[in-house]
């Protein structure tokens, strides 16, 4: 008999990780390495959210709170569905868990059976089809094309649906692409979901406050109101507020469902940390003009990325809605042979390759469910962006 649980036999480590970890050993041999996988942004968190984090210390507001959030920070997430999507909800419909990942997690270990299928689009975030996994569900991944700038369709959404559909997660911005659906984009997803009321949407909003141009981003129950009370409303603070390491993630939807996650966070962490939902209140309630300047920058770091990486030798790169992140196809370097005598057959050779021969570190298409396409996170300083992307044309230049 195994000791390790046969569902882990199903589950892969996160791929991200695995390429950070290889980025990390070459830097410690003295290589010069420049990380464009990391999925966090590179400011600090604003002084106001760490000025609250410790007044909170200084106060005493260290005990165990509630298990789905305290009241104080449930009130300024409500207001901040109300403000920012149009969207009414009450305490009792609102849950926080230990960053956006934890509730994920809890909504679908809370809600799947063995048999049950989540739609997931692809390219999707590396984490949804293992989290589904690991809660017993049968992850159905739906391929979107770069044609349609990696956004699904409504036939796409509509050959995947079957009776045993419960979930569709949904992510716009989304990493990995940075696409963001428009109102009429998702209308046509919406219009969809009307059409099967057996399936749930879980839409994952992380990166909403982080929009390019004059996109404007738009959630499906904002979208369609009848879907209100089958939408699980995903959202956190971890990249518009620059609070990764914080781990506060929040989401609103019938009560039941937030009732059942509240059940399963109470015997798993008991309750996110207590500073940090201080902190996070903050965040939701204090002063949101960073976000703006943030954006400034995260634009022309997105405009800087992608006129080189046009500028690579068989590569092409969309420039996506939001999100900082970009997935640029290499199709054209399929074939090619390296100078030290590798030929890309994939995009994971091709991501193996860059990272010994030149030292950038990106993340290869397989792990996002389509290929062949690498991802980069534009997330670092200019001077960092400028170099890797001429480390990338002279890679491309020098293969036959
Ligand atoms: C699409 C998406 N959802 C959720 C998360 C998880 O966020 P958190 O760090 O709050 O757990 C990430 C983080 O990379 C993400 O990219």
């Amino acid at each position: 008999m195994s000791f390790l649980s046969a569902t882990l036999d199903r589950v892969k480590a996160s791929p991200t990780i695995t390429i950070s970890t290889k980025a990390a050993e070459l830097k410690v041999a003295g290589r010069d390495i420049i990380g464009l996988s990391a999925g966090e942004p590179d400011f600090d968190t604003p002084d106001n959210i760490k000025s609250a984090a410790v007044r909170a210390i200084a106060e005493g507001k260290t005990k165990y709170t509630a298990p789905d959030g305290m009241p104080e920070l449930k009130q300024a997430i409500c207001e901040k569905f109300l403000r920012d999507n149009a969207l009414t909800y009450a305490p009792a419909q609102v849950s926080v868990g230990t960053g956006g990942k934890q509730i994920l997690y809890n909504a679908l270990v809370a809600t799947l059976n063995p048999g049950d299928e989540v739609v997931i689009p692809a390219p999707y975030w590396v984490s949804y089809p293992d989290m589904v996994l690991l809660a017993g569900g049968t992850p159905i991944i739906a391929k979107a094309s770069a044609q349609t700038g990696f956004k699904l369709t409504a036939d796409e959404l509509e050959a995947a649906i079957t009776p045993k559909t419960k979930w569709f997660i949904f992510n716009s911005p989304s990493n990995p692409t940075g696409a963001g659906y428009n109102w009429a984009e998702m209308r046509a997803l919406t219009d969809v979901l009307l059409r099967h009321p057996h399936v749930w949407v879980m839409t994952d909003d992380m990166y909403e406050h982080l929009t390019y141009d004059d996109f404007k981003f738009c959630t499906p129950a904002q979208v369609e109101p009848t879907l209100y009370s089958r939408v699980l409303t995903c959202n956190g603070v971890s990249k518009a507020y620059a609070m990764t390491g914080w781990r506060i993630g929040y989401a609103a939807g019938p009560q039941p469902l937030i009732g059942a996650m509240r059940k399963v966070q109470s015997q798993s962490t008991s309750n996110p940390c207590s500073i940090s939902q201080w902190a996070a209140l903050e965040a939701l309630n204090g002063a949101q003009d960073f976000l703006s300047a943030n954006n400034e920058i995260f634009t022309r770091r997105r405009n800087l990325v992608v006129e080189m990486l046009n500028k690579a030798k068989g590569i092409s790169c969309s420039k996506p809605e939001g999100a900082f992140y970009v997935y640029p196809s290499i199709f054209g370097l399929m074939g090619k042979t390296t100078p030290n005598g590798v030929i890309i057959t994939d995009d994971e050779v091709f991501a193996t390759c860059l990272l010994e021969d030149t030292g950038v570190a990106v993340v290869f298409g397989a792990a996002f469910g389509l290929s062949p396409n690498f991802r980069v996170s534009y997330a670092t300083s200019d001077d960092k962006l400028q170099e890797a992307c001429k480390r990338i044309q002279v890679f491309c230049d020098n293969l036959t």
